[in-house]
């Protein structure tokens, strides 16, 4: 059976450990295959954010990596079939770059592909605040049929830690993805969430 093969491009903006969740994660779909796409920045804010084996730790857990000046590989061509990319995080750089069509890299290149054969294309778009352009970019982006998913934590689930909340978030952008996997993310279950607080509570007096 051919497995289902996302792209990750990670760029240079900050929430590095995201791009190493989301590896991770996929990793743990057996029908997934992961080709992943790490940008000089990239490179940068994964040694400041997460560490010095953080690198290592993305390579070693994707099953293909490409260098980002390799314009000339599989990713960056339409015929290579995908279910689709995730960029994570994505610079206000990469965005400007993919909303253009300038694609002079492999991430860019390989998001314009998604874009232009009508993939899924997730851009964790990572910034605060937004000045106009770049909220134009996103707007045309959208207009593009990317999907452009800031990660914004969502508190519904109670996370007790950091981690918890990059866990919610690469969970909530795989899914975006649509694989035939069951949904990673915790759903919104106000039941549940309310049986889970008053345990907690509980747990704490
Ligand atoms: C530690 C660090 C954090 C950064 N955080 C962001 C960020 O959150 N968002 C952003 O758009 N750029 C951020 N930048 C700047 C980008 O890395 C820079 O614009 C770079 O040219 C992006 O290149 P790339 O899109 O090819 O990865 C950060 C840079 C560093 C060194």
């Amino acid at each position: 059976m051919s497995k289902e093969r996302v792209v990750v491009g990670v760029s240079g903006a900050s929430g590095a450990a995201l791009a190493l969740r989301v590896i991770e994660r996929l990793a743990e779909i057996p029908s997934v295959e992961t080709h992943l796409i790490v940008s000089d920045s990239g490179r940068r804010t994964l040694l400041h954010e997460v560490g010095p084996h953080a690198l290592h730790q993305l390579l070693a857990i994707a099953d293909r990596s490409y260098q980002v000046g390799d314009i000339g590989a599989a990713t960056a061509s339409g015929s290579f079939r995908t279910a689709g990319m995730i960029v994570v995080p994505c610079s206000m750089r990469t965005l400007a770059a993919i909303a253009a069509g300038l694609a002079d890299n492999l991430i860019v290149r390989a998001a314009d592909v998604h874009l232009k054969e009508r993939r899924k294309l997730v851009l964790m778009t990572r910034e605060t605040p937004l000045h106009l352009g770049h909220l134009r970019n996103m707007t045309a982006l959208t207009e593009m049929g990317a999907i452009v998913m800031p990660p914004v934590p969502a508190f519904y689930h109670r996370p007790q830690s950091v981690e918890e909340i990059i866990d919610h978030l690469a969970a909530r952008a795989i899914d975006l993805i649509g694989l035939p996997v069951a949904s990673l993310a915790t759903e919104w279950d106000p039941q549940a969430l309310a049986q889970n607080a008053v345990a907690r509570t509980r747990g704490s007096a």
